[in-house]
């Protein structure tokens, strides 16, 4: 069986039409896969912590399913190491151009994680992008280093910005606005969505349900926050943020025409397909 028939997985496809881009660009985006490990040289408390919070994850990830109307059985109520290495293997089938993955990718920072994780993300064959994640210290491994990194691509670019703390460095926020300068369309990866005010009046059902927990508001944000969502919603080189955070599969629109996409968990067999093109010709033309 083709790995991506397993039902363990579920697809969003997601199109984004980018003026400038050329050729048709197929990404996948998964988050929030919370992994919990441990390995021989694991502490006693590792292995005990990775136990417990894997048994909890069991039963909430399929509570966060329920509560957004997403598929969650037998094939989703997996060990969330199984669930990565599934999600790793599918990638390796689908040869994305590069895999996207936007934070919580282990559900703690501690040794064993960051072992397992730089070794299995040092043998995936393809390009891959990562972002810290709330869960995660801000330099996981060596899979991290404080700044904004950047993937290039014909006619477009892919920035991480880490938000992880609801908030953005002074310095990702300049190195975020040269980028912005450059006029290069860009599509921005991070972990906590971004409440724009033209979002959350167009999102309030949607958005009020959950608590401010969840995004990064543009009033209520501290003073980067709330420049990193003006930035990201009122630059014309930004078209479109991609993150997670919510364990739950949202697209809607920071303004008008610039979709911000919410990937739900990747731990209960959510994934993203991002297929980046130009617009199609107007036959009326
Ligand atoms: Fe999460």
């Amino acid at each position: 069986m083709r790995m991506k028939d397993a039902p363990f997985f579920w697809f969003r496809e997601n199109r984004l039409e980018i003026p400038g881009v050329r050729g048709e660009h197929l990404f996948m985006h998964i988050t929030d896969t919370h992994v919990n490990v441990w390995d021989e040289e694991a502490a006693e408390e590792e292995r005990q912590t990775a136990e417990k919070q894997d048994e909890m994850w069991r039963t909430f990830k399929g509570r966060f399913a329920e509560a957004n109307g997403e598929p969650y059985g037998d094939p989703q109520r997996i060990p969330t190491r199984e669930a990565f290495e599934k999600q790793l293997a599918l990638a390796e089938e689908l040869k994305p151009e590069a895999l996207l993955l936007s934070g919580d990718n282990l559900e703690l920072s501690h040794p064993a994680g960051e072992r397992y994780l730089t070794r299995m993300l040092g043998a995936y064959s393809g390009k891959y992008m990562i972002v810290p994640g709330n869960h995660e210290d801000q330099t996981f491994g060596s899979l991290w280093r404080p700044g904004v990194k950047t993937l290039d691509f014909d006619g477009f670019r892919i920035a991480a910005v880490d938000d992880s703390r609801k908030t953005v460095s002074r310095e990702d926020l300049d190195a975020l606005r040269a980028l912005c300068r450059e006029g290069v369309p860009l599509i921005v990866l991070c972990h906590i969505p971004l409440a724009a005010p033209y979002c959350k009046a167009q999102c309030k059902e949607k958005m009020t349900g959950m608590d401010d927990y969840f995004y990064i508001d543009s009033e209520a944000a501290d003073e980067n926050g709330r420049e990193f969502v003006a930035l990201c919603a009122g630059s014309d080189a930004v078209k479109a943020v991609v993150c997670g955070h919510v364990h739950g599969y949202y697209r809607m629109e920071l303004v008008p025409g610039k979709p911000q996409i919410i990937g739900s968990q990747g731990m209960a067999g959510a994934v993203d397909l991002l297929t980046v093109a130009p617009p199609k010709p107007n036959p009326q033309l």
